[in-house]
């Protein structure tokens, strides 16, 4: 029977409404599935990372600190290791002298990881490389000194490896451009992220390089803490496991705004099933050799 206008729109109406009403149903149902299982979200539709945080496993390795469990951490020796072991990422940590170079490592005091002693940004560059940095992990590593950031890069330049560098604490504006235009210089976008727990630092990378991924680092995970990385458009966030584990709302909030997660540092088989199973998309571990045999033992590989 052939139907005129007003009685097709009679006829459409009803149908368009009880679509309308069944869609928001389901959408209403996928949005409180996310909320009270953040997981499933992130389990079944793992995100596509930006730049350099680009995901070949479901769970990706960064190697703190070189390989901070198996050769002196923030060492030129431990970053061969790591790089030798096939992880995706090498983390390292990046302060200033007090000539303004870039070096690596942790620590704010040379004490722990050198034969030296004192604030390293009270030593200048030539006072620092003097320091032997390896023979406190071992006699096997006595004589490794404390990279520059340009030493680092050019190790970087003759792997596959990427690299998750950490500027620790607060830089000033031109220092943080010096070490984006010696990134760019090595055409490491596609291989480098940046991150900082300081919002100023991490706010001049942004600036100043809005090509390069970047992480958050934050000991706070509140909505404040969300609202900021959104607002950046931070490309992951880094926070302890447990901090994660608490605040399942905010990584709901993060995944949906398509921001990744990275939990540090973990060591241990129950921490790695533990980020499987919250949907963490890296670990930061100090042991990538054993987190690579589990990783493949427990078939995270694809
Ligand atoms: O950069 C990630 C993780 O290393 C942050 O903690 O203290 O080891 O630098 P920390
Ligand atoms: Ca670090």
């Amino acid at each position: 029977m052939e139907r005129h206008g007003s009685d097709m729109l009679q006829f459409a109406g009803p149908t368009v409404l009880r679509v309308g009403v069944l869609s928001w149903i389901l959408t209403s149902l996928l949005v409180v599935l996310i909320v009270l299982d953040p997981n499933a979200a992130s389990a079944t539709h793992p995100l596509q990372l930006h730049g350099a945080l680009q995901r070949d496993a479901p769970l990706g390795i960064v190697s703190h600190r070189g390989a901070a469990a198996l050769a002196p951490e923030n060492t030129l020796a431990a970053f061969q290791l790591a790089i030798d072991q096939g992880v995706d990422f090498v983390e390292t940590d990046v302060q200033l002298t007090a000539d303004g170079v870039a070096v690596l490592m942790h620590d704010p005091d040379v004490d722990r990881t050198t034969n030296g002693s004192g604030p390293l940004a009270g030593h200048t560059y030539e006072q620092l490389a003097a320091l032997d940095a390896g023979a406190w992990f071992s006699a096997d590593y006595a004589g490794e000194r404390v990279p520059t950031l340009t030493e680092f890069v050019t190790v970087l330049d003759a792997a596959p490896t990427r690299a998750f560098i950490e500027l620790k604490g607060e830089w000033p504006a031109e220092r943080v451009g010096e070490a984006v235009e010696l990134l760019r210089a090595h055409h490491l976008v596609h291989r480098v992220v940046l991150a900082s727990f300081e919002r100023p630092t991490l706010e001049a990378i942004r600036a100043l390089a809005p090509e390069y991924a970047t992480i958050l680092l934050t000991r706070e995970l509140d909505g404040e803490t969300v609202d900021y990385a959104i607002g950046l458009q931070v490309s992951a966030v880094c926070a302890r496991q447990q901090l994660i584990a608490e605040h399942p709302h905010a990584l709901a909030r993060l995944r949906a705004a398509g921001i990744g997660a990275i939990a540090y540092t973990l060591n241990s088989s129950k921490e790695w099933q533990e980020a499987v199973d919250q949907g963490l998309d890296f670990v930061v571990t100090d042991d990538p050799v054993t987190l690579a045999a589990w990783r493949l033992a427990a078939g995270h590989t694809t």
